[in-house]
């Protein structure tokens, strides 16, 4: 079955902490799990990058429902792909902090925000995080 990729950006509607993220990640993963999708789930404090990835329809179904949640707004979809392989199939929904990414994480994070492109790299991570060499 082919696989598929979608990647956005999103803005926090409210204050939302860390913690309450990871609950969300962790909700996603479960729900996730039975379309046979996976991803990361990126969280600033302001704002979400997610990916997921999975067969097209499901990855489409998931994106629409998650486009309807009043916990974030200003959703714009980065990519829309076919994909030859999971970049993140080992997780269910990985939860990370761009700042800190956990070590396991750490090399996939810094691949993913290149790809994202600068402008997304500093609307994301800001533009001191950008300069810091
Ligand atoms: C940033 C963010 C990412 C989310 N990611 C997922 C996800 O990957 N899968 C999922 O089922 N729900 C995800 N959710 C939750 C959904 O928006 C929704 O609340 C949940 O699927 C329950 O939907 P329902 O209330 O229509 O049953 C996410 C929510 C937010 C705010």
């Amino acid at each position: 079955m082919s696989l598929h990729q979608i990647m956005y950006i999103s803005s926090a509607t409210g204050p939302m902490s860390a913690t309450e993220c990871a609950t969300i990640a962790q909700a996603a993963a479960e729900r996730n799990q039975a379309d046979n999708v996976t991803g990361l789930l990126l969280f600033n404090s302001k704002r979400f990058l997610q990916v997921l990835e999975g067969p097209r329809e499901a990855v489409d179904r998931i994106y629409a429902r998650i486009g309807r949640d009043g916990r974030h707004n200003a959703l714009v979809k980065l990519r829309d792909i076919p994909i030859d392989a999971r970049e993140f199939g080992e997780w269910g929904m990985a939860y990370d902090d761009p700042f800190q990414p956990s070590s396991a994480l750490k090399d996939k994070v810094a691949a993913l925000l290149d790809r994202a492109g600068p402008s997304t790299r500093a609307h994301f991570i800001g533009s001191a995080e950008m300069h810091r060499g």
